[in-house]
């Protein structure tokens, strides 16, 4: 694609800005100032883009509420990486009859990835006669002018288009924190896992343009940002549509030399890419956190073959010592699969076996889920619920114990962490990350939160770490 097809136009976009400037006429009038939630499910694009919507929102004149009784708008912002995610999603909408049926004027949103499925949105529009509105990722820029539809013409409004995808710059954004900002550098997927259905809703690989990148870290580095998450779902390939000769360890060195007092963290990285020249970058950049979650999915070469993952495990292991020795205390972290069509125990053994020689400090660990419309999906899938649920449960006993191992090895250190918030455990009142991103318990004074700390490490449990101020 030109680039002039990936950005969207700005006069689209200017279309869009005084629809909610219209919006926001038509609202200050009313004796109440409306409110809005908006309800996150999945990854952290999902919350990237729900900062968006809560930005047009705000723009077009409402408050936010956390109670969905009182809310006058609701977006629910939806994942389809697993069935689960959508059995709760439709539960919640389920139980939103109840509440609009005390507040019949409440709008009710749906968007984000399994809008994007044909069948889902299908099932809303049969099912969920009281969902309004329902759009997909690739339209999030054009929400104003959905919602004055709605609110307009009083009809509910479907708008899902199936489209390679392409940029909105310039959408208002309102942040959850001051501390912590999301920065999204690229959009879509062209990997085409086996499993994974996020290339289907989530459009190609686009990425932004550096300036524009830089130009939002400088912005939040002079409002006092002390942690910044690159965010795309394949950073590694950040870049190779834009013709400019940028690679994804480019953009590092040059977020890196944005002047500020911040880490910069990125996700997620694809081990089929990963590259010397990145790990390279991170080891010289004094921001760049150390810290990488690289996931791997499975132990097994024929699985991963299977998963169209294009590494196989000596690769992976060899990406991983060369790293460490580069950053010897880089904290690792992973995704696996558990009960991927076809993988037989024996083979499950491989992940726990690489689990054992990585030692990933944490993981995100998943049961397979298969996915309408992916190849994987076709696959026969012999193993019962109940053996995938052993190795499940297997792998989980592995890595809580090697967690517990590395989280007791900080014990007695001394390391520099952010304060980042205030606890609510009841025993400790503040909680802190250490440049690695591990989670520390704290006691000190509130006034701390937003500050650089030297902790010393003093316990340590599966999950976290205890410590205290120096
Ligand atoms: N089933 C289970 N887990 C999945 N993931 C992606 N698709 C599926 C699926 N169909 C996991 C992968 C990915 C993470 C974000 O979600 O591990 O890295
Ligand atoms: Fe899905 Fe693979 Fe793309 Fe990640 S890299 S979003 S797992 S297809």
């Amino acid at each position: 694609m030109k680039r002039n097809d990936v950005l969207i136009p700005a006069e689209e976009l200017d279309r869009q800005r005084e629809i909610r400037q219209q919006l926001y006429q038509r609202i200050s009038r009313l004796p109440e100032q409306p409110l809005a939630m908006v309800d996150t499910y999945g990854c952290q694009q999902n919350e990237a883009d729900s900062e968006q919507i809560r930005g047009m929102l705000s723009e077009m004149g409402y408050a936010f509420t956390e109670d969905e009784g009182e809310a006058d708008v609701i977006v629910i912002n939806t994942c389809a990486v697993r069935e689960h995610a959508e059995m709760r999603v439709l539960g919640n909408v389920g139980a939103l009859t109840h509440t609009k049926r005390r507040k019949p004027s409440q709008i009710i949103c749906l968007c984000g990835c399994a809008m994007q499925e044909p069948h889902m949105a299908e099932k809303i529009k049969k099912s969920f006669r009281h969902v309004d509105l329902v759009f997909g990722p690739h339209v999030l820029w054009k929400f104003p002018e959905l919602l004055s539809q709605v609110l307009d013409k009083q009809k509910r409004v479907f708008e899902t288009p199936d489209d390679p995808g392409r940029i909105a710059e310039g959408l208002p954004v309102v942040r959850q924190g001051k501390l912590k900002a999301w920065v999204s550098i690229m959009y879509g997927c062209n990997n085409f896992c086996t499993y994974c259905i996020v290339p289907y809703v989530r459009g190609r690989e686009r990425s932004r343009e550096p300036e524009r990148i830089l130009e939002e870290v400088r912005q939040l580095a002079a409002e006092g940002c002390k942690d910044i998450t690159l965010l795309g779902q394949n950073v590694n390939s950040y870049g190779k549509d834009l013709g400019l000769d940028i690679d994804f360890a480019d953009l590092l060195e040059m977020v890196n030399a944005v002047p500020g007092d911040f880490l910069i963290r990125f996700m997620s990285s694809h081990p089929k890419d990963a590259s010397q020249k990145l790990f390279e970058t991170m080891a010289r950049c004094e921001k760049v956190a150390p810290q990488l979650h690289l996931p791997v999915q499975a132990g097994n070469d024929r699985v991963l073959k299977a998963m169209n993952r294009h590494y196989d495990r000596a690769a992976y292991l060899d990406e991983i010592r060369r790293l460490r020795e580069l950053m010897p205390d880089i904290v690792l972290t992973s995704d696996i699969i558990v009960g991927f069509p076809g993988e037989t125990t024996e083979e499950f053994e491989d992940t726990l076996s690489l689990l054992a020689e990585v030692r990933y400090d944490a993981l995100f660990t998943f049961i397979y889920s298969p996915r309408e419309g992916t190849p994987a999906a076709m696959l026969p899938d012999p193993m019962s619920k109940e053996e995938k649920n052993r190795n499940f449960q297997r792998l989980v006993a592995l890595q809580n114990q090697i967690s517990a191992e590395k989280h007791a090895a900080y014990v007695g250190k001394t390391l520099r962490v952010l304060v980042d918030g205030e606890n609510a455990d009841g025993k400790h009142t503040l909680t802190a990350r250490t440049d690695g991103g591990r989670l520390v318990h704290l006691n000190g004074d509130k006034a701390l939160v937003g500050t650089w700390q030297q902790a010393k490490i003093t316990g340590s449990s599966n999950w976290a770490l205890f410590g205290e101020l120096v």
